[in-house]
């Protein structure tokens, strides 16, 4: 029988192409996010789901499905909106899409650590509000990168991108793995010359720290009150991995206290709210989750997230499977 896709959201045409060769496609028209209701009606008799981090999938989406469903393909690295082992448990894969993303996330991080440190925001917000200004010696002075310390949370494909780029602006890199993760090999470590630490004490002597690490229960707040505390008060903090993973409200309180110099934000707590008091904030460089949002990297996401979908209806095993 011909398999049932769904597509949550309109893929690049390559990827709606190969989907569309592999079964009977369904996407919402108009394109938009599918409510709770909407999403569980739309997988009914559903092969295959192609998903965004939009969707909260679990074993009640499982279940809508029905027992035919066989693989649930994510276009994104991120799967903590996934209730994996609910899914696993009723012998559905569940595919991701890692390793595309990897540059233009890290672009995105440097750029807004570069955007932070020398105020591009402010300097733009200025410009276009009309304020008068004019060159001088004292003007809106930034912080520069070269010789300074960055603080890399979660030295995965991200993170070591991440560090790649700070080490050609003349970073130093330290490093700590996510909680329960493991430390990098030694020939990341020895090419990006990144010393390990312990989560305090990279946060003690970081100038920058940048969040590189899944949202697990382990990491929800890593960054809260006390580590904030823990940082320099010339400190930068780059989060484009989770939300969740900062405590919002803390960071804005640092940030308003002076207890930090700075945040450079691509994601936020309850997307797509911003926590209020961030926006009254000039020292905070503000993206719309926009990590890989490349032309290029999308259209590379969806056709791997096809891939993955295609393999496991035809009895393969997909590229880029989630582990248990
Ligand atoms: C991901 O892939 O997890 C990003 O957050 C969106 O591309």
């Amino acid at each position: 029988m011909t398999p049932r896709i769904v597509v949550t959201r309109k893929l690049a045409d390559p990827a709606m192409a190969a989907l569309r060769e592999a079964g009977d496609l369904w996407s919402p028209e108009p394109d938009r996010t599918l409510t709770t209701d909407e999403l569980h009606a739309a997988v009914a008799g559903a092969d295959a789901v192609v998903s965004t981090l939009q969707d909260r999938i679990d074993g009640a989406v499982a279940d809508a499905a029905g027992p035919q469903l066989k693989v649930v393909s994510t276009v994104a690295v991120g799967y903590d909106n996934i209730d994996v082992p609910a899914l696993h448990e009723r012998g559905i894969v569940v595919t991701h899409t890692p390793g595309v993303l990897t540059d233009a996330t890290a672009d995105l991080a440097f750029g807004l650590l570069l955007s932070v440190t020398r105020r591009l925001g402010e300097g733009e917000r200025l410009i276009r509000e009309r304020r008068p200004w004019e060159f001088h010696l004292a003007f809106l002075l930034g912080t520069g990168l070269q010789g300074k310390t960055l603080g890399i949370v979660g030295l995965g494909e991200i993170g070591v991108a991440m560090a790649r780029r700070a080490r050609a602006f003349g970073m130093e890199i330290v490093y700590t793995g996510r909680p329960g993760g493991r430390r990098a090999d030694p020939a990341v470590e020895h090419e990006l010359d990144a010393r390990f630490l312990s989560l305090e004490e990279l946060l003690r002597t970081s100038d920058a720290v940048s969040l590189h690490c899944p949202l697990t229960p382990q990491t929800r707040h890593l960054i809260d009150a006390e580590a904030l505390a823990t940082m320099k008060p010339t400190a930068y903090l780059i989060n484009t991995s989770r939300g969740p993973v900062v405590d919002e409200a803390a960071l804005a309180e640092a940030l308003r206290r002076g207890a930090l110099a700075g945040a450079g934000l691509d994601v936020f707590e309850k997307e797509p709210e911003v926590h209020p008091a961030l926006l009254e904030l000039d020292n905070v460089a503000l993206a719309p989750h926009l990590g890989s949002a490349t032309t290029e990297t999308r259209t590379a996401m969806a056709e791997l997230a096809a891939r993955n979908a295609v393999a496991v209806l035809r009895g393969d095993t997909p590229p880029t499977p989630v582990r248990s």
